[in-house]
Order: C-alpha cells, then sequence, then structure tokens
C-alpha cells in the first residue's frame, strides 16, 4: 500500500510574497517590465521579462568550471564568484533589453532554497537596487520556480505532476496553484544532480578530454552513450520502500565500490582514467533513470487512486538540471506512456538555474496592481 501521512502535505512557499496573486492578462505594455535576479547555487543570472513572457534581455555566469577544478562546490568560493558577477550580469541583462532600471516594475529574486552564502549575495544586491530605484521587491522559491517555467513555453493547466531534479533537490509533487503544491516524495539522502557530480569527480572526468568542461550530469550522460550498462548491474533504490521518496546515496556507495575494485583490477590509483568509464557512466545513468521513473510511476498510480489529476489530458513536467539527461527523458516517456500522462520538460536552457524562470514566475502569480 501507498503510505502517505499527514506530513507529506506541505506548502513549498512558506515565506508570504509581499503581493497578492493572481495571473496577469492583457497586451504587452512596456511598463509591465520585470527584473529577475538567480544567485541560489553557482549561477548568477539576471533577465528581464515583458508581460507577455517575452524575454528582453538576459545574462548568466556559470561557475562551473571553478567549481569543478575546485572538486566541487565551496560555498566561500561561490559566494565570492557571485559578489564579483552580480552587478555586471544585472547590467547586461538591463542593457540587452534596453531598458532602464526606473522603467522596471518589480525586482525578483530567489531566496529560498539553496546556499546561503549565495543566496545572501543576490538578496544583498537586490535589496540594495530596489532602495535605491524605488521599486517593489517580490521574493521568489526556487523550486516553485523551476516547477512552472514550463508555462512560460505552453500552457500548462493546474493540476499537474512535477518531478524536480537538480543538483540539489529531487522531489515530487503535484502542482495545484502557482503557490500550491501538495508534496509526495523527496530525496531521503542527496539529489541525483549532487551524485553523478560526485561519481563523475571520483571517476576523475575532468581529466577526460571530452569531458574537462562539463558537469558531472553532462559527462556522465555523453560518456554513457558509448557504454554497456549491463556490465556493471546495479541495484534501483528502495526496491522495498513503498512511497515516494526517492535515495542515492546507496547506489554512489555501489559505485564508488566497483570503482575501487576496478582500479584493483587495472592496477592503477584513484584519479587515473580507467578503460571502464564509460561502461560505469552507462550503469549509473541507467540506475538514476530507473530509480526516478519507478518512483515516478509510483506517484502516479497514487494520483490517479485519490484523483489529484485531471481525467482529460494528464500531465508530468520534469524540470531542474538534471531533467536535460535524454537517457531519464525516455524513461519518464516510457512511465508516462504507459500510464496515458502527457510529459513535458523544458529546454535544457530552462532547466538548469536562469533569471527568465525568476522573473517569469512574477507573471505567473502577482496582480495587475502590484506592478508600477
Ligand atoms: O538546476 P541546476 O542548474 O542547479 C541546481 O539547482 O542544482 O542543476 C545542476 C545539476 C548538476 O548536478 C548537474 O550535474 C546536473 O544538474 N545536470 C545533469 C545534466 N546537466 C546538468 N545531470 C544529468 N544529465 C545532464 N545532461
Ligand atoms: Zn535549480
Amino acid at each position: 500500500m501507498f503510505h502517505v501521512n499527514a506530513k507529506i502535505v506541505h506548502r513549498m512557499l512558506h515565506c508570504r510574497h509581499t503581493l497578492c496573486f493572481r495571473p496577469l492578462s492583457g497586451k504587452a505594455s512596456s511598463s509591465r517590465l520585470v527584473l529577475g535576479i538567480e544567485t541560489s547555487c553557482d549561477d548568477t543570472g539576471a533577465a528581464v521579462l515583458d508581460e507577455t513572457g517575452a524575454i528582453l534581455g538576459e545574462s548568466l555566469n556559470s561557475q562551473k568550471e571553478v567549481h569543478l577544478r575546485t572538486g566541487g562546490i565551496i560555498p566561500t568560493v561561490a559566494q565570492q564568484l557571485h559578489r564579483e558577477n552580480i552587478e555586471r550580469v544585472v547590467q547586461e541583462a538591463l542593457e540587452r533589453s534596453s531598458v532602464a532600471p526606473g522603467q522596471l516594475s518589480a525586482v525578483a529574486t530567489t531566496v529560498k532554497p539553496g546556499l546561503a552564502l549565495s543566496l545572501g549575495i543576490g538578496l544583498e544586491f537586490s535589496l540594495r537596487f530596489v532602495r535605491q530605484h524605488n521599486k517593489p521587491f517580490i521574493p521568489i522559491h526556487h523550486m516553485e520556480a523551476h516547477a512552472l517555467t514550463v508555462r512560460m513555453l505552453q500552457p500548462v493547466a493546474f493540476p499537474f505532476l512535477v518531478l524536480l531534479v537538480s543538483g540539489g533537490h529531487s522531489l515530487l509533487a503535484v502542482a495545484r496553484g502557482v503557490d500550491d503544491f501538495l508534496l509526495l516524495g523527496h530525496t531521503l539522502d542527496e539529489a541525483p544532480g549532487d551524485t553523478l557530480d560526485k561519481v563523475a569527480r571520483r571517476l576523475s572526468l575532468i581529466k577526460h578530454p571530452q569531458c574537462s568542461t562539463l558537469s558531472g550530469g553532462q559527462a556522465i550522460e555523453l560518456l554513457a552513450k558509448d557504454g554497456d550498462r549491463t556490465r556493471f548491474p546495479f541495484t534501483t533504490p528502495m526496491g522495498q520502500t513503498y512511497d515516494c521518496c526517492f535515495s542515492f546515496a546507496g547506489l554512489r556507495n555501489q559505485v564508488t565500490m566497483t570503482i575501487m575494485k576496478q582500479e584493483a583490477e587495472e592496477g592503477v590509483k584513484q584519479g587515473t582514467l580507467l578503460t571502464c568509464v564509460n561502461d560505469i557512466a552507462a550503469a549509473t545513468q541507467h540506475t538514476v533513470a530507473s530509480h526516478l521513473a519507478k518512483r515516478t510511476h509510483r506517484a502516479i498510480l497514487f494520483c490517479k487512486a485519490k484523483g489529484l489529476l485531471p481525467s482529460s489530458s494528464p500531465t508530468l513536467v520534469v524540470s531542474g538540471g538534471v531533467a536535460s539527461n535524454q537517457y531519464i527523458r525516455k524513461a519518464l516517456m516510457i512511465i508516462t506512456e504507459m500510464t496515458g500522462l502527457h510529459l513535458l520538460c523544458p529546454p535544457a536552457k530552462f532547466c538548469t538555474d536562469n533569471g527568465v524562470m525568476i522573473a517569469w514566475y512574477v507573471y505567473s502569480n502577482v496582480s495587475e496592481s502590484d506592478l508600477i
């Protein structure tokens, strides 16, 4: 039986917005311009959108290459890089949109969840900016923004099922409204992107000629294309746990043990590229995909049993950095085809962190009268 208790019912947004919410309608108007700012992890992003959702200008500074060199995100390093880049990134977004600060209707910024030191830079900058230019400030929940990004590209009616998978999160929820989410499951330990990043680091993929500038997840996806996933049959996590939660730490342990065994067999030390990296990448990616697909399948069956999704055109939205993985998308497509759901994934560019999704969230949510 499906295990559910009252604790699974959360509202993901705990901080109240300073504004009341109702969708915007009407024609594009140059007086309805929102600047979105994102600094929750390792991307400094900014974008200006008009009320039709058109992106007038955007800028993104990724810290990925620095963190790849240092072997993972060091919060103080991420903070310093945000500090060094935020002014330029915001300036670029404004210049590319030919919008002066005085023309903005509001500034929206990610305030949670994320790395506290990174979030602090975006918040500090935004509060100074809104004070200086006398603009309203709108705090945004990062995961809600990821969940609603898809509606920027096509209309998706509430309620819909959403799977958010990134470097910091793994969750399944029913999106019932712009700030009303029923949480069905979350990760009990680490997020899938984190697992893929750590496996990539343990495999020293930064030394691989094709992977030196790729995130862990991207590197695993690329190498897996030429790998044999059946060579290392990892166990899919939580086979005996009948809920919609996730766990990836055990898989990482299985992979690490296999890598150590292979290093011993090949007579090489940790830090050397193994000859079987493609096969390990393929097996890891397959197991992550299989776990995500199985838990999503459970969530779909649960939603159907409880009538949580509409009977006509029920939809699964998948977003977050890991959602850009094509193998994982295919696994989810098998599940949605089997259960009659429509699968929607934003393009890779909008799956990862960016300022566009933060500004867009405002248009799904605020009252017209709240914008100057
Ligand atoms: O959403 P995101 O940009 O930042 C967070 O909020 O975490 O996601 C970044 C994560 C990283 O862990 C990265 O390895 C993973 O998404 N990722 C991928 C792929 N591209 C990025 N994972 C699997 N396959 C990919 N193609
Ligand atoms: Zn994210």
